[in-house]
């Protein structure tokens, strides 16, 4: 199994997925056993993670992960003390970290497009090219969470016990037009589920989503309210409202849509079908004086599924590391 790069989830495919949810599984069952059992052929190897904005799972998890490997992890995190401050362009950048061999570039990007333009640069490095993972970027795509997501997903379908998801019923909701629903759809695509997007209509996934789930043959549909999928779905995936992806001009565009329309509230679990899981990428907003998606008194109930959705984030990015970094 090889793939130089994980930049969209459009590019990974379900055998490219398979292998890595196995060994994700590898490293849950070591590291519950002996944490220090996971140190294997990728001691010596370095990650280099450059991040432009800020992160707590994608940053933590991936060091983790790379730590656990016997891995070393250098890091960039705020690109304002580095030479692009003093006007280097970002290629430059790019292809002179490139240029130092690390074993994996892992982005966080503020522009949508921004981490296939730093593989580009990153291609060109002296020395050749490097493994490039997209860890979110601008509005375009976070496909390690997508892998995150799905995994976690095939945990909880009928016990684990399905490769895919067919049959399985999945409400997408809240804030529909950032980065991580695309990735999701984008993936679930290859898994079969049954989607239903719920949003307010000025926060509906793209039409690219769309036309990428027909041409897949994915059933799904849009709605602008809670209620009338409650009965139906086994999974409530919920997001943010993603303002700090926005300009000032469409947060101004954005402004009369009601938050409270898209909170995930204890008398809707109530009234979900029996088994319902919530899932969630995280963080969720839960600013004093802001409207929270997920109302807090449901996260201490077994209906919220996203602490182990976060903490599948380690054995996941773990997985992508061993896979684009062995030898
Ligand atoms: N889900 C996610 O990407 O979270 P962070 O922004 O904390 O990395």
């Amino acid at each position: 199994m090889h793939t130089r790069h994980v930049v969209s989830a459009r590019d990974l495919g379900l055998g490219f997925c398979r292998e890595l949810f196995k060994r994700a599984d590898e490293y849950r069952t070591r590291l519950d056993r002996d944490p220090t059992s996971c140190i294997t052929d990728l001691s010596g190897r370095v990650a280099l993670l450059w991040f432009r904005q800020p992160s707590t799972r994608t940053l933590v998890s991936f060091e983790m992960a790379a730590v656990r490997l016997g891995m070393s992890v250098v890091q960039v995190i705020d690109p304002q003390f580095s030479s692009e401050y003093k006007g280097e362009s970002e290629d430059h950048s790019m292809r002179t970290v490139a240029g130092y061999r690390p074993d994996a570039l892992i982005i966080r990007h503020n522009q949508e497009g921004g981490v296939a333009r730093a593989a580009a640069s990153a291609a060109r490095a002296f020395g050749g090219p490097v493994p490039v993972i997209n860890a979110g970027d601008g509005k375009g795509e976070h496909p390690t969470q997508a892998l995150i997501d799905v995994y976690t997903l095939l945990q909880l379908w009928n016990n684990g016990t399905q490769q895919d998801l067919s049959g399985a019923h999945i409400a997408i909701g809240g804030d529909l037009q950032g980065r991580v629903p695309r990735s999701l759809a984008f993936l679930l695509a290859d898994y079969g589920p049954e989607i239903t997007f719920i949003s307010a209509p000025e926060l509906r996934v793209g039409e690219d989503v769309k036309e990428y789930l027909r041409t897949r043959d994915i059933s799904f549909t849009e709605e602008t309210e809670i209620d009338g999928t409650l009965q139906r779905a086994h999974f409530w995936y919920w997001t943010r409202t993603q303002n700090d992806q926005r300009t000032d001009k469409e947060k101004a565009r954005l402004a009369h849509v009601d938050p409270r329309s898209m909170q995930l509230r204890l008398s809707h679990v109530r009234g979900m079908r029996k088994g319902a899981k919530i899932l969630h990428p995280m963080p969720i907003n839960r600013k004093p004086g802001d409207v929270s998606e997920i109302e807090p008194a449901i996260d201490d109930i077994d209906t919220a599924a996203y602490w182990q959705q976060s903490a599948n984030g380690l054995y996941v990015r773990m997985a992508v590391l061993q896979t684009l970094c062995s030898p």
